[in-house]
């Protein structure tokens, strides 16, 4: 039936487009290799192409039969495999995971008893970029032709509270092992991209992503540092004033 349809397409082109060979149906230009050359002499309605290296109508036939019929199969699919769109679908539950944790670390200094108002928009704000990603790598599976599937999510701790660090210094630890855990995973994608040989999604991962993931990291560990230096109590609360006046989201 495909055949069919595509036959049925290419047969009313046949006469005009797909004739190469050898002598003149086309508007003759020239006979030089690989050009076609226009004939003063007046053969305005004869196709001529000599040593064509694409034949496009020709070429065509095996994607035409290709294109799908079924309503529930992507039409824009077009080289790429399963394993990188799992790869995608594994991804965007690993940003949904640490926006989850993120918000979690927001509620948490936000609370009465708390109250570090800079530490808690400064984690909310890291929850909602870790959303966004999540949203790029869904808008990216649809663009390819994948289909996203939502995966479950695991359920956050809810106190931050450490004997030793404090809670600051222990979230922001917290905040930067599970960066270089995304780091992780993002080099992961960009290998599976690379073994299917999905340039485009390779070339995505890296102008879209681990630029930026390199430098969420510097930016938490110099956070970690100072909450080190400054030690908890006092120190936290200018740390937390630093955050409130406006400091980068990771
Ligand atoms: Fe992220
Ligand atoms: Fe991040």
């Amino acid at each position: 039936m495909l055949l069919t349809a595509a036959n049925s397409l290419l047969q009313p082109l046949a006469p005009r487009l797909l004739h190469c060979g050898g002598g003149g149906d086309l508007p003759l230009r020239s006979r030089r290799a690989g050009y076609l050359v226009m004939n003063a002499s007046g053969e305005a309605n004869n196709p001529a192409i000599v040593n064509a290296v694409f034949e496009p109508f020709e070429e065509v036939k095996k994607e035409l039969l290709l294109v799908p019929t079924v309503p529930h199969a992507s039409l824009a699919r077009h080289v790429y495999s399963d394993p990188c769109e799992a790869a995608i679908n594994d991804q965007i539950n690993v940003e949904y995971n640490v926006s989850y944790v993120y918000h979690a670390m927001y509620a948490y200094f936000d609370r009465d008893n708390v109250a570090l108002k800079g530490i808690a928009k400064f984690f909310k704000d890291a929850s909602v970029e870790e959303r966004e990603h999540a949203e790029k790598f869904i808008e990216y599976q649809n663009k390819r032709g994948g289909k996203v599937k939502l995966q479950g999510m695991m359920m956050p701790i809810s106190d931050y509270d450490h004997l030793e660090k404090g809670d600051a210094l222990y979230a922001m630890e917290l905040a930067l092992s599970l960066e270089k855990l995304t780091n992780e995973k993002l080099l992961n994608l960009h290998k599976a991209a690379d073994e299917n040989n999905d340039v485009q999604l390779a070339d995505f991962v890296e102008s879209e992503f681990l630029g930026e993931q390199v430098e969420s990291i510097k930016k938490i560990s110099e956070y970690v540092a100072q909450l080190r230096r400054v030690g908890a109590g006092h120190g936290v609360w200018n740390f937390n004033q630093m955050l409130l006046a406006g400091a980068a989201v990771v």
